[in-house]
């Protein structure tokens, strides 16, 4: 074909069958840009002169299909009619390429998310390939905005409107046997045969399998029922003036049947509000974070922890989920029991398959002797806070470890410099500090103390990446960056308590600020002697507040006693009603907080404010739509 295309080839084979091969110019993932989006449409205008027999598309990366739209011209969207334009570029296109008269598949290998997976849906068959990159999903909504180029119409045609709202307002991606199982894919096959197969599949004029009959009453005369039920889920964790895409989502699909164009204010107030840019904000520092440790020839086999503890048991038991031979040591094969256990919930609960998960199982070894330090790449130390026992630890492991593997410790409150006074060679010791639960919490702390072998540091976030968390360098300082700052702004809450304000008011006055979780709940959670310990290291010899002396005093050390603050004998925090929240009582709990991330980035312990507000936002789960807290005060000043 006579086309000058930058971004796609087009093969044409003898028997008429086209094959589009996106492989987007001077990048290593695809994504629809402008650019990208033109020349589709220069290839849909040549094959309506001369129609091919059936169009395939694939991609020319080995990274994935499509990550998405491209995310860096969302940042220019800077007038309503900009924005409106991007999203009537993806829905006529798409509407057109639904429209052909040939068939069309998508071969899906790797990621599809976003735009990417609108234009899958946009064609007859999807072809999903069975690899553990394959990730079908659009998390627009994490990005505040909406699936807008046809998503918010065909991913619910597809799989029916409650799985598609699912997708759509949390994110959650389906990995290839997932997505034929529920409908998404038509096909899920090996990479192997993803050739011939899609060929067949593509000519085969099988047709789509038609929803069934129930789910086709949801996504039409009972919309309004299944709308009701999302906008009742997502208020539980989403408040409209914080999050106002999820909603819009809804609206759109039951009212306008997907088609954002058809009512342009919403597209307007989405995407020129504070959320979205300060979410596609907050996608730009957690690439940022995901690009530590890139460069280092750095690659992890063999992990090796000590302490089979609340934090070595899981941080051992993630290792094994990412892949990597694990051997977890404590003094006896009774203290590694109960890790043992709680990594196979984890398997069950994350891998689903029996197989898999037996897989992950077999690689995390007790190892009651410490045989694995001699083999591994990275050891950490999670035993107990107590600076002799780290020390004889120390000592006794530094002649037997590989030469090149990291040594890293799990400290929370001990100084590094501190710790590695033993060691033969004190700078290979680096902080690698997880937070509580491992599972959970994204963010890992890579501490770097005075002296520290710069590249001992950047293996040791190479290691973070390839476990899948977000290293955040952090030089040595009490309570590092997440510590140190959450330390002010519980006490500043408990100090609030001691003033009368009620636990229920107080953490109200959070979560409407967006907090995930209310501060005082979250002490409960930490357990309130842990409170008391990291306050008399971080809070600068203040008086301890009484709420919470009286408490410890009583025992009463929040969740794991049963109470705290709150009354936790169900396995959840008892509130009672929270009283009217006085006026400027959020701000005035933040304002600690925010004062110490200014401090702490002055101080050079987090190298600037992007990286502090990153840190803050995956660390502490810091309100993501303000942009974070140095983000905030800025645009509230
Ligand atoms: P833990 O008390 O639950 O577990 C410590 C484990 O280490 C115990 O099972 C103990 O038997 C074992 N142990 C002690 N000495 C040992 C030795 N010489 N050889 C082998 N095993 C030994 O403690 P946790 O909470 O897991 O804390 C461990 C480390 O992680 C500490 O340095 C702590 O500061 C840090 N940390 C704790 C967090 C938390 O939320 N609990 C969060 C982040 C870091």
């Amino acid at each position: 074909m006579n086309l000058n295309l930058q971004h796609w080839r087009v093969e044409l084979d003898a028997e008429g069958v086209a094959t589009a091969i996106f492989d987007k110019a001077g990048e290593s993932a695809n994504s629809l840009s402008v650019a990208v989006m033109g020349e589709l449409a220069q290839i849909l205008d040549a094959f309506e002169r001369t129609p091919p027999k059936g169009l395939i598309f694939r991609s020319g990366k080995a990274a994935g299909f499509i990550a998405g739209a491209d995310i860096q011209e969302f940042t220019q969207l800077d007038t309503p009619e900009k924005g409106r334009a991007l999203v009537e570029r993806g829905w006529h296109l798409f509407n057109r390429l639904a429209a052909v008269p040939y068939p069309t598949l998508a071969v899906v290998r790797g990621h599809c998310l976003g735009g990417g997976l609108e234009l899958a849906l946009a064609c007859r068959y999807i072809l999903a390939v069975d690899e553990s990159g394959t990730k079908l999903g659009l998390p627009e909504v994490m990005l505040g905005i909406f699936p807008g180029w046809g998503g918010m119409l065909r991913l619910p045609q597809r799989v029916g409107p409650a799985l598609a709202l699912d997708m759509m307002l949390t994110g959650k991606t389906l990995d290839a046997k997932r997505a034929k199982k529920l409908g998404l894919a038509d096909e899920c096959v090996p990479p192997r045969v993803m050739g011939p197969a899609a060929r067949q599949l593509l000519l085969s004029g099988q047709a789509r399998r038609p929803l069934p009959f129930m789910q086709r009453l949801l996504n039409g005369p009972l919309k309004a029922v299944v709308a009701n039920g999302a906008r009742k889920q997502v208020a539980r964790k989403a408040r409209p003036a914080h999050y106002p895409a999820p909603y819009a989502i809804i609206d759109l699909w039951a009212k306008h049947n997907g088609n954002a164009l058809a009512a342009p204010e919403v597209v307007d107030r989405i995407i020129s509000s504070p959320t979205a840019r300060n979410l596609v904000r907050v996608f730009y520092m957690q690439e940022r974070l995901k690009g530590f440790g890139k460069d280092v020839d750095f690659k992890a086999r063999h992990v090796h922890v000590i302490g089979a503890g609340v934090m070595g048991g899981d941080i051992a038991a993630w290792c094994a989920l990412r892949g990597m031979t694990v051997t977890l040591q404590d003094q006896s094969v009774e203290r590694i029991a109960p890790a043992m256990q709680r990594a196979h919930k984890l398997y069950t609960r994350k891998l689903r398959d029996p197989l898999k998960a037996r897989a992950a199982f077999d690689r995390l070894i007790p190892d009651v002797k410490g045989d694995g330090v001699a083999h591994a790449d990275v050891i950490i130390e999670a035993i107990f806070e107590n600076v002799e026992a780290k020390h004889a630890l120390f000592k006794s492991l530094e002649p037997r470890m590989k030469p090149g593997a990291i040594l890293a410790t799990n400290t929370s409150s001990l100084k590094i410099e501190d710790l590695r006074t033993v060691l033969q060679r004190p700078e290979r010791l680096v902080g690698i500090h997880f937070f509580n639960p491992v599972a959970m919490m994204p963010l890992v702390e890579v501490v770097e103390a005075e002296g520290c072998d710069p590249q001992a540091v950047q293996a040791a976030c190479a290691f973070v990446r390839q476990i899948d968390k977000l290293p955040l360098p952090v030089k040595s300082a009490p309570g590092f960056l997440v510590n140190a700052v959450l330390a002010p702004y519980m006490l500043a809450a408990m100090r609030a308590v001691d003033e009368g304000i009620s636990p229920e008011t107080v953490d109200e006055a959070m979560l409407a600020f967006g907090m995930p979780m209310g501060p005082i709940e979250l002490i409960d959670t930490v357990g309130l002697d842990i409170a008391m310990a990291a306050g008399k290291q971080l809070a600068g010899g203040a008086d301890a507040p009484k709420c919470l002396l009286s408490r410890v005093e009583k025992n009463l050390l929040g969740k794991k006693s049963g109470q705290g603050f709150y009354d936790w004998s169900s396995g959840k925090a008892k509130k009672g009603a929270a009283g009217g929240v006085p006026a400027g009582l959020a701000e005035r709990l933040a304002k600690p907080l925010v004062d110490r991330v200014e401090q702490l980035v002055a101080d050079g312990i987090v190298s600037d404010a992007e990286l502090a507000d990153a840190g803050v936002i995956f660390g502490t789960g810091f309100a993501p739509f303000t942009g974070g807290p140095l983000h905030y005060r800025r645009h509230t000043r």
